[in-house]
């Protein structure tokens, strides 16, 4: 049997004794794919996210990575496996320059075994306007700029696996076209991307597959296409999103 680039099985976790918040989660991201996790507020959402970075500890299941368990893994350690998150709020280090911001992510890694030359022209030719940018302070920059300057710094350490929560947050058309075309780009290099989403409708129409999420449980899985043409996940999930 193959595995997928990330395979997370009968997840339970939740941040207080005794009461889970999410409850037996099974989610697959495959190389070269893109995947959203959508779903109303309070789904659990963010929480897998965090569950797979090693930012919360499991209570049962399995996270692996290219068939490795990930569980019990610290953050840093995650990151070298190859793992990038960029996280639902406070994304940029606001008092740090966009090239600061940018060589945070090396912390993570064992200073030797990286071509920094590289992996930061790879990054400026993704997003030319870091390169321009600099000496800026990444809190002066808009809400677009600064998902750009975090998706930089997810990008420095070469990962096989892209997290990220929400990123279309507080994005104007323009920024969300940059967007979704650096996701495809970077799909098509093979990389597998996870991304939860409010925006249900345009998560699942950028996506490969989908999970809808809800109460701590996948109510709904399968193709943008098949998520997105379904009656009950469109009534209940897609657009206004209120399941109450
Ligand atoms: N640090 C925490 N301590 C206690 N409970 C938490 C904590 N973080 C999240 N929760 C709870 O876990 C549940 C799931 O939260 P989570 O952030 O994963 O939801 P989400 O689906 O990402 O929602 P949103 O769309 O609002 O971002 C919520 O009930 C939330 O209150
Ligand atoms: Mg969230």
């Amino acid at each position: 049997m193959s595995e997928a680039l990330l395979q997370i099985e009968d997840l339970h976790v939740g941040y207080i004794p005794e009461v889970p918040v999410l409850e037996g989660v099974e989610l697959t991201v495959d190389s070269g794919e893109i995947v959203a996790i959508v779903g109303p507020n309070g789904a659990g959402k963010s929480t897998v996210l965090r569950a797979v970075m090693g930012l919360l500890h499991p209570w049962r299941g399995q996270i692996r990575l290219g068939g490795t368990e990930m569980i019990g893994m610290r953050v840093h350690d995650v990151v070298r496996s190859g793992i990038s998150f960029v996280p639902q709020s406070e994304i940029v280090f606001p008092y740090m320059t966009v090239e600061e911001n940018l060589e945070m992510a090396w912390f993570a890694l064992n200073d030797t075994d990286i071509d920094k030359e590289t992996r930061r022209r790879e990054v400026y030719k993704l997003f030319p306007l870091l390169e321009d940018r600099l000496k800026q302070h990444a809190g002066s920059m808009s809400g677009g700029e600064q998902q750009m300057v975090a998706l930089g710094r997810a990008l420095m350490t070469s990962p096989r696996l892209l997290l990220l929560d929400e990123p279309s947050l507080g994005l104007s058309p323009r920024f969300l076209g940059i967007l979704l075309d650096t996701l495809d780009e970077l799909r098509q290099r093979g990389l597998g991307i996870g991304m939860v989403e409010q925006n249900a409708a345009m998560a699942l129409d950028a996506a490969d597959r989908g999970y809808v999420l809800d109460m701590g449980e996948v109510r709904f899985t399968g193709t943008g296409e098949e998520l997105l043409a379904s009656s009950d996940v469109r009534r209940l999930y897609v657009g206004g999103g209120a399941t109450q």
